[in-house]
């Protein structure tokens, strides 16, 4: 035989995702299959879409999985939301918000971004400014730039494009179940996610939700969406009682996902956004000790951290050392924050004391071969972080 079975390391994913996947998702995958029009399916269709509103905090109808990755969540999204020469508010400070812009130019539409710093939320004035000042009802917006470590507050922006009767487009790929978002509440009109990041799903699946109002805009557009595949109003079909075929839906995935769903709920949605934020907290504490910095300086998004690279020191030196003798992985910056910033996804199931003082300790000893002067022990101060909470 020319190949060996398949043999993939067992690596500690504290990048930017995927994250690791929890041994019970993993169970549920190796499960038999079922046809996807089975009687055990179709109960298992209802199971996702009740957790995943659970998850979503929304009573939304339209709420389900799309079979694609994060970027078919933001293609499902937007291509359903805009036709042919609507005016579409974007924040861009980041990757991902330069995506949806580009997006919204494949579908004919005229993004008027918002920009903003990289490193920086966006500001609720401007998007204010750009409703005032043009003929646009979306605003797109990353709520976890998963590119800058920001997390976007929403509260004002929802009450802005509320007032300006236009609608909230909102991607939660990084945040859903780690970061509080609260869709119904929030006043957030479409939201989508990835099944790769704090759901500690491997990647495959974006969760999406639409409300009422959204849907309407769907019904009464003028052009039909121009992607049959994406196109929510047919999917819609097959989660719904009917179940009327639309594409064999990935039944593995599918299983994960419930599976997923199924622990994140039982944690309590509350409770694991303190825990990704105390995570949070310890890691930072650890890194300051060590004489390093974060790059945001404020709106640090619990799931995504973005550490600034000390000066001097081998991007990818450090993060070859980390997976060559620690088996950790992180991520690089992207596009103009590349050899900047390191990504330490700290997300779901990744997202734990063990994992915090386990990757400080690793990275001083990183930055110690890279010839780096480490000012004092990151672990220790995270360690004390954890202990003054008991
Ligand atoms: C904020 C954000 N949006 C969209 C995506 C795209 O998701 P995917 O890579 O699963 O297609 C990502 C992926 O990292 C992301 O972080």
């Amino acid at each position: 035989m020319r190949y060996g079975e398949l043999n993939p390391p067992n690596r500690i994913l504290l990048g930017p995702g995927p994250s690791n996947v929890h041994p019970a998702v993993l169970r549920a995958m190796s499960s038999p299959l079922v046809g996807h029009l089975d009687p055990y399916f179709m109960e298992l269709m209802d199971d996702v879409m009740e957790l995943l509103r659970e998850t979503f905090l929304t009573r939304n109808k339209v709420c389900f999985p799309i079979s694609g990755t994060g970027m078919a969540g933001m293609e499902a999204a937007i291509v359903n939301m805009v036709q042919p020469g609507d005016e579409v508010i974007v924040g861009s400070n980041g990757f991902f918000g330069q995506r949806m812009v580009e997006i919204v130019r494949r579908c004919q539409g005229k993004p008027i971004e918002v920009p903003g710093e990289w490193g920086r939320a966006i500001d609720p004035s401007k998007v204010e400014d750009a409703l005032s000042n043009s003929k646009a009802d979306l605003v797109c917006i990353v709520h976890a730039e998963t590119s800058t470590g920001v997390l976007q507050p929403l509260d004002e922006i929802a009450r802005i494009t509320r007032a300006h009767d236009a609608l909230l487009l909102v991607d939660a790929v990084t945040s859903l179940s780690g970061c509080e978002l609260r869709v119904d509440e929030m006043g957030i009109d479409v939201c989508y996610s990835g099944s790769q990041k704090c759901l500690n799903c491997p990647p495959g699946l974006a969760p999406i939700t639409f409300n009422e109002r959204a849907m309407e805009r769907v019904r009464n557009r003028r052009a039909k969406v121009q992607s049959w595949y994406l196109d929510v109003s047919l999917i819609e079909k097959y989660w719904s009682e009917g179940r009327a075929y639309h594409h064999t839906a990935p039944i593995s995935m599918i299983y994960a996902l419930r599976e997923a769903l199924r622990i994140v709920v039982g944690e309590g949605l509350e409770e694991r956004w303190r825990r990704h934020q105390r995570n949070r907290d310890a890691l930072i504490r650890g890194i300051e000790e060590m004489g390093l910095g974060m790059f945001p300086p404020e709106h640090r998004c619990p799931t995504l951290n973005a550490i600034s690279i000390p000066e001097g020191v081998d991007d990818a030196k450090v993060r070859g050392f980390l997976l060559e003798r620690f088996n950790i992985e992180i991520g690089s910056g992207l596009g103009p924050l590349k050899g900047k910033i390191w990504r330490v996804g700290l997300m779901g199931i990744n997202s734990s004391e063990q994992n915090v003082i386990l990757f400080l300790g690793a990275l001083e000893r990183a930055l110690r071969a890279a010839g780096f002067r480490v000012k004092g022990s990151g672990a220790r101060a995270a360690i004390e972080a954890y202990s003054e909470r008991g």
